[in-house]
């Protein structure tokens, strides 16, 4: 499916609940968020007339996100399901990992191909410090079971923050010296709870490559990835930096996304939704709906209106 600039839209990024049993600082209040009532909250048959609509109209690539996706009940049947559709080709997951542990085998029986895991320290006390609580052991061993049952290739999301990680950046590069798992490093966007951040906790990702010398740029043949890869030397996997704010990877922009409200955002950074929830409740052509929406999808987003966005990322699923 082609939007109004001739960019073939082809992954659906689906939140399926902005819950969380984590609490980053950066992301979450620390009371957690108010609970969407049940009825605002697309069930898994409406999301899945919808996941069936999306792939009919050319969708192939499904990114399931949340908050955390692993909380939702149900979630593992959803895949079993959606991996049936004729036309599925990619169905991966964003995780904070916690969980992964206990339903990694089941998630790659069930049709999930691989998953990306957040991840922004390597130190226990850190780890619980920034997620208010949460057990770095749980994460790591989470990303063993999923390299075991083969939700592979793996990659690990870092957000970077002033006075919190950047001093580990070359252990986390190190990573990937002996496993083949990639890493990327995520500009903390303001937004959520970061949007009242001082300035000093926002620093440019280039710092990777100002500290780790050695990186050489690699090719990346995912075109329409917002990361730029790089590599050390006789390294198993990758560094990607991933700028979600200047770097404008606009022009081949092949995503939408789904929150579990059952809103359709064409962009990451617009406020504008589309309700396809109340279109369903309404019984209009759902395919013609989405077709219409994908052709208002925005050319490009610009950066004075980054501090309009509305929604958390705990929302919108990254
Ligand atoms: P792959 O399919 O493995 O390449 O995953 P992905 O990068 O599409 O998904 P992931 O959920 O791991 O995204 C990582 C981060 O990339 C998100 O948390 C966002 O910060 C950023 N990102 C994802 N999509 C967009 C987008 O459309 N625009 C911008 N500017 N940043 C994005
Ligand atoms: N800036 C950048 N990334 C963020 N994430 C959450 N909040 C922010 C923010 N303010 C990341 C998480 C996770 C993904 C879903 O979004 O760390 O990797
Ligand atoms: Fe949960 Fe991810 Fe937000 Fe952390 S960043 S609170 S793991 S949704």
């Amino acid at each position: 499916m082609k939007d109004s600039f001739g960019r073939e839209i082809n992954y659906l990024r689906i939140s399926l609940t902005d819950r969380c049993n984590l609490r980053c600082e950066y992301c979450m209040p620390e009371k957690g968020v108010n609970k969407l009532k049940h009825a605002d909250i697309l069930s898994f048959e409406d999301l899945y007339e919808l996941t069936k609509a999306f792939v009919e109209l050319g969708i192939s690539k499904i990114r399931l996100t949340g908050g955390e996706p692993l909380i939702r009940l149900g979630a593992i049947d959803f895949i079993s399901k959606i991996s049936k559709l004729d036309g599925v080709r990619d169905i991966a997951m964003t995780s904070n990992g916690v969980l992964l542990k206990k339903y990694a085998k089941d998630l790659k029986d069930a049709g999930l191909n691989r998953i990306n895991i957040s991840l922004d320290t390597l130190n226990e006390a850190k780890y619980e410090k920034i997620t208010r609580g949460g057990s770095l052991n749980n994460v790591l061993e989470g990303i063993k079971a999923a390299r075991e049952v083969g939700l592979t290739p793996i990659k690990i999301n870092t957000v970077l923050i002033g006075g919190f990680n950047a001093d580990e950046i070359p252990e986390l590069v190190n990573l990937t010296l002996k496993e083949d798992i990639d890493i990327r490093f995520i500009e903390l966007m303001p937004i959520g709870e970061a949007a009242e951040y001082d300035l000093n906790r926002f620093i440019p990702n280039s710092l990777v490559l100002e500290k780790v010398k050695g990186l050489k740029k690699v090719h990346n043949e995912d075109i329409s990835s917002p990361a730029t890869y790089y590599k050390l030397p006789n390294a198993k996997g990758r560094v990607g930096l991933i700028n979600p704010i200047t770097c404008k990877f606009c022009s081949n922009c092949n995503r939408v996304r789904l929150t579990s409200t059952g809103r359709l955002k064409l962009c990451l950074h617009s406020n504008r939704e589309i309700d396809l929830k109340k279109s369903l409740e309404n019984g209009e052509d759902i395919k013609e709906v989405i077709r219409k929406a994908i052709l208002t999808k925005e050319e490009e987003h610009y950066l004075e209106d980054e501090k309009y966005i509305s929604r958390n990322m705990n929302q919108i699923g990254g």
